[in-house]
């Protein structure tokens, strides 16, 4: 099945020249939610994962139900100030505007294989500074997994000698 036939595209948002890939269309669909979550397992599942992490929000819907269905932990990744005990933040430009993830200090251990979930790869800079708050804390980062890949923006250069899983790919 082609997912991208639920996925909604609205142009012009968040602003002119912007093509939006809308998910919650996708999430709407029970069967197709499922479906999805289940080709992105398979996917990955010849990696040895001890946790999932995925960047508010939408890297939540995407990594906690990936996380479920492999058995493993979830990491939420945060903008700065949301995590109540002690964080790590990392800086980063975002595709429209500039922000700060943080995570907490005991969210990973060292040595531990950490894959990273989000909805979307666009320039890669949400999952960069994610790869990098891993890092920081000594996880072994196996890969990431997307629903959505835009191979214009080249995400993935900013992922040298990280795998990338995406199930949909736009070009434009
Ligand atoms: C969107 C999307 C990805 C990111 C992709 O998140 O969910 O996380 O942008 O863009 P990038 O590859 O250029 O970083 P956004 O920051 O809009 O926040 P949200 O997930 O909370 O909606
Ligand atoms: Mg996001």
């Amino acid at each position: 099945m082609d997912f991208k036939d639920y996925i909604r595209v609205i142009p012009d948002f968040p602003q002119p020249g912007i093509s939006f890939k809308d998910i919650t269309t996708l999430l709407n669909d029970g069967e197709k939610y499922r479906l999805a979550i289940e080709e992105l397992k398979s996917r990955v599942s010849h990696l040895k994962i001890d946790l999932i992490a995925g960047p508010e929000a939408r890297g939540f819907v995407v990594g906690a139900p990936l996380a479920y269905a492999l058995g493993v932990g979830f990491v939420p990744i945060r903008k700065s100030g949301k995590l109540p005990y002690e964080t790590i933040e990392v800086g980063y430009d975002l595709e429209y505007g500039k922000d700060k993830l943080a995570m907490h200090t005991d969210a990973v251990k060292p040595g531990q294989n950490v894959l990273i979930a989000d909805d979307l790869l666009a320039t890669g800079g949400t999952i960069s500074t994610s790869v990098d708050l891993v890092r920081k804390l000594g996880g072994n980062v196996v890969g990431t997994a997307f629903l959505i890949e835009l191979g214009d923006l080249n995400g993935r250069a900013k992922l040298p000698g990280i795998d990338v899983f995406s199930l949909v790919h736009y070009d434009f």
